[in-house]
């Protein structure tokens, strides 16, 4: 299927911070309109958390609701496969408006291969790190990537503590990112709020992902946006 004209992700610049609110926080029952509201309020990407009940404990959306909210907004959806087996889905996901699929290190099947499929659907690849994996573990792959996240909670919920732990592993990938020289994004995702944005960009991260801190701001959220985009 031919893909719309959004800017993909890999054209937004990976030295300034950039917002992506996650829709697990907002109103299930007003998806389109809370995407749109991030829009209005200033974020740079839509973060679309997709649970399976296996890889994490939990279940969220499939394909059908990206497709439904798609029209709602024109900013890059940057979807997040917390899935067993994510290569089963790249292709639906594509098809549903997914600009990025980011998929999980620990997942079953051939890394490369499933990244491979990510870029022959026409979208941007990511790796994902679970706060126990090492840094390490990317190495095989950062030809392959256009960003990496790494999870400063377990995934698996909303409105968890941030791990202050992680902060260590973000300075180590930072360092790894820019020894690279490729123009790849560092995305932080989990309990990411004004305070523990400080940490984060210090140690290099430049794309923050958050959900209760945006969503729970209702009629707020340019503040909210906002307020994160100017921590340091
Ligand atoms: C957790 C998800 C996160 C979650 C973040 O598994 O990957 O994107 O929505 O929510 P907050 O910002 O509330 O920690
Ligand atoms: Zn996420």
């Amino acid at each position: 299927m031919a893909k719309p004209k959004r800017k993909p992700l890999t054209t937004l610049d990976c030295r300034k911070t950039l917002i992506a609110p996650s829709i697990l926080a907002a109103d299930f029952a007003n998806l389109g309109a809370d995407v749109k509201a991030a829009e209005e309020g200033g974020a740079d990407v839509i973060h679309v958390d997709v649970m399976d009940g296996h890889f994490v404990p939990n279940l969220s959306l499939g394909p059908g609701i990206v497709k439904a909210i798609r029209g709602y907004s024109s900013l890059p959806f940057d979807v997040h496969l917390m899935l067993s087996q994510p290569f089963r889905y790249i292709e639906p996901f594509a098809d549903a408006g997914a600009d990025h699929i980011t998929i999980h290190v620990e997942s079953e099947g051939a890394m490369a291969c499933t990244l491979e499929q990510i870029r022959s659907c026409g979208c941007s690849t990511g790796l994902s790190l679970r706060p126990g994996t090492p840094a390490a573990s990317l190495v095989p792959y950062l030809d392959l990537i256009d960003l990496i996240l790494v999870m400063t909670v377990e995934p698996g919920f909303g409105g968890q503590a941030f791990m202050p732990e992680q902060v260590a592993k973000i300075a180590e990938i930072r360092s790894m990112i820019d020894r690279s020289g490729r123009h790849i994004h560092l995305e932080v995702d989990g309990g990411i709020a004004r305070d523990t944005a400080v940490p984060v960009r210090k140690a290099g991260a430049n794309m923050l992902v958050a959900g209760s801190s945006v969503f729970k701001e209702k009629g707020k959220l340019a503040e909210a946006i906002s307020g994160l985009r100017s921590a340091q």
